[in-house]
């Protein structure tokens, strides 16, 4: 039995479809610049690489106004519970049949291995790529006027940090586009992620800690 269950809001969705469509095309720039391949050529690989990064810096600026406004940002707090139930069920339970260990609700929309995952993408991944880009961007303009606002030697080491963080975020892509397939059917978490509702199982296990129980022990 499964039944429609709303999971994400407009703007959740909006920023969702946004920042994949953002990240893909800076990965896809980002790559020629790299040198392995030849699409757009060098300087409009450069040029579109630099918009794109003003519009996900924009975009960045807005989610996190969402996310502290609506208390939504709760939904990322990692958790130790139920990561083993998690674990064995992508290992195992999923070539079985088993049920989801973790319901998702709108109030609880991750399961706790989605927790630590996103945290780490949010804490870590995110702001070394962000970070190192905008050391990219601006490095060299205060240079071109002589004036050494930057004290750094040389590029280089930026330039590995970001690729670094580059392959960091397409490796997540890439097992996020086989987890997508892993819902209640192949399409139900896309279907969800445009719709806002979600076919989902009524068996299987109860929802992760939501957003109210999460309040409670604040
Ligand atoms: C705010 C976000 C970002 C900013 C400000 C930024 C900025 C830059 C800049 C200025 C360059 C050097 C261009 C040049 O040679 O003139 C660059 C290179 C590159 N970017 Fe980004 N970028 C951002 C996000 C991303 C993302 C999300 C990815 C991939 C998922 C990415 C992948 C790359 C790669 C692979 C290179 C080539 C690095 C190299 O070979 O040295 N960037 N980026």
């Amino acid at each position: 039995m499964s039944k429609e269950v709303y999971i994400y809001r407009a703007f959740e969705r909006f920023w969702h479809w946004l920042q994949a469509l953002l990240i893909a095309f800076l990965a896809f720039t980002g790559f020629e610049i790299h040198g392995v391949y030849s699409f757009l050529g060098f300087r409009d690989a450069v040029r579109y690489h630099s918009i794109a990064a003003y519009m996900i810096l924009g975009l960045i600026v807005f989610a996190i106004f969402w996310h502290l406004a609506t208390g939504e940002w709760r939904q990322y707090l990692p958790t130790g519970r139920n990561i083993r139930s998690q674990l064995n069920y992508y290992l195992f339970g999923i070539f079985r049949n088993a049920p989801h260990p973790t319901k998702k609700t709108v109030l609880s929309k991750l399961n706790p291995l989605q927790k630590l995952t996103y945290f780490g993408l949010k804490i870590l991944v995110i702001p070394i790529v962000v970070t190192s880009g905008l050391l990219y961007l601006f490095y060299r303009y205060p240079q071109k006027h002589g004036i050494e606002a930057l004290n750094i030697d040389s590029l280089e080491t930026i330039a590995v940090v970001h690729t670094l963080g580059a392959f960091l975020l397409v490796s997540f892509l890439l097992v996020h586009l086989y987890l997508i397939t892993t819902g209640s059917s192949p399409t139900s978490n896309i279907q969800a992620m445009i719709t806002g509702y979600e076919k989902v199982d009524e068996k299987g296990g109860p929802p992760e800690e939501n957003i109210p129980s999460l309040i409670e022990k604040l």
